[in-house]
């Protein structure tokens, strides 16, 4: 049985050089638990399991499979970045899985939100499954579980929605982060060399755009929600302060816009993007902060020229409650 507490003699990691004597630490530790044998790790680019994977590239190098699924529901940039920090520049042993057909077959129809986490989370499970079981002599399974999901969720991490492997695939766990809280990962992935805008990102669902392309995912909405949602996150991002989540949502009607040919006003349908920020401690409630007027002009200027099939910006001001943070 793991020890599931955090030692009362453990100081907050908050400086360069705690975070150092930690890495080192972490890094025997692997060596020790792990020897020669291999390690499996499911990489989605977020702060925790980034990591948790430029530590054990650190301990054990090429011995760390990391698994990279691109289910397609990913923000703009992101599996690129995922290749070039990982493969590129740490010389990570990565697999990179295009599994965006595989899944957007899958959602194809289907309108209800809890179905599509369903179907996203146990497809993952699948995807990684078989990526298990064409790696040779795995024995560990690394996991970015962090103090808040032992708190919260009884270790597993909260809104992973992916069940778990089956049982012959049952692998010893290595949980290098697990008594530390986000603030600490952050100042430990820094100190790795991970890039800052990987380490403060800001929270992701594990479910990604699937639950902001609202009811049935289809591709050139999914595709216009991730130009639109690059376009909100770089202008709200330039902000000297950010709101804790900013993204963008797409529902799934039209509403008549007017384009001119030839000079000639001719109406059409065109689907309308959502701007949502919000503020929270831990995602309970939240408020909205001011944007202001002039970045939401830009914002929609940008959009409507230059993403296809979009002619309506809003932004939503609901708080939570009665809203949830996501439209989904
Ligand atoms: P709501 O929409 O419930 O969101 O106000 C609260 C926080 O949880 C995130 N969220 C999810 N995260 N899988 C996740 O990993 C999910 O299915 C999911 N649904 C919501 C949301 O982004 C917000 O930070």
């Amino acid at each position: 049985m793991q020890n599931m507490k955090r030692p009362e003699t453990m100081e907050r990691i908050t400086t360069p050089a705690l975070a150092k004597a930690f890495i080192e630490e972490q890094v025997a530790a692997i060596k020790a638990q792990v020897g020669d044998k291999k390690v499996l790790l499911a990489l989605s680019g977020g702060v925790d399991s980034s990591v948790v994977a430029a530590l054990l590239i650190k301990a054990i190098g090429k011995n760390l499979v990391c698994v990279h699924v691109n289910h397609g529901l990913l923000r703009k940039g992101e599996p690129e970045q995922v290749i070039q920090v990982f493969r590129h520049e740490m010389d990570a042993n990565l697999v990179y899985v295009d599994a965006v057909d595989r899944f957007l077959d899958k959602l194809a129809g289907v309108a209800d939100p809890e179905q599509k986490r369903k179907i996203i989370g146990a497809e993952f499970i699948r995807v990684f499954e078989e990526e298990a079981r064409k790696q040779e002599g795995i024995a560990f399974l690394a996991q970015g579980t962090i103090y808040p999901d032992i708190l919260e969720s009884k270790g597993v991490k909260a809104h992973h929605n992916v069940g778990g492997l089956p049982d012959d695939l049952q692998f010893d766990l290595v949980e290098p982060v697990k008594f530390l809280y986000k603030d600490e990962v952050r100042v430990v992935g820094t100190a790795l060399g991970l890039p800052a805008n990987m380490v403060y990102r800001q929270p992701f669902p594990g479910p990604g755009l699937g639950v902001r392309c609202v009811g049935a995912i289809t591709r050139d909405r999914l595709e216009a929600l991730r130009e639109a949602d690059a376009i909100v996150r770089e202008e709200i991002g330039k902000l000297p302060t950010v709101p804790w989540q900013y993204f963008c949502a797409i529902p799934d009607f039209q509403s008549t816009g007017i384009k001119y040919v030839n000079g000639q006003g001719e109406r059409y349908m065109g689907w309308a993007v959502i701007i949502r920020a919000v503020n929270t401690v831990d995602a309970v409630t939240a408020t909205v902060p001011e944007i202001p007027f002039s970045v939401l002009c830009t914002i929609r200027d940008r959009i409507v020229s230059t993403v296809p099939g979009v002619n309506r910006v809003l932004w939503d001001i609901s708080e939570k409650p009665v809203a949830t943070i996501e439209w989904e």
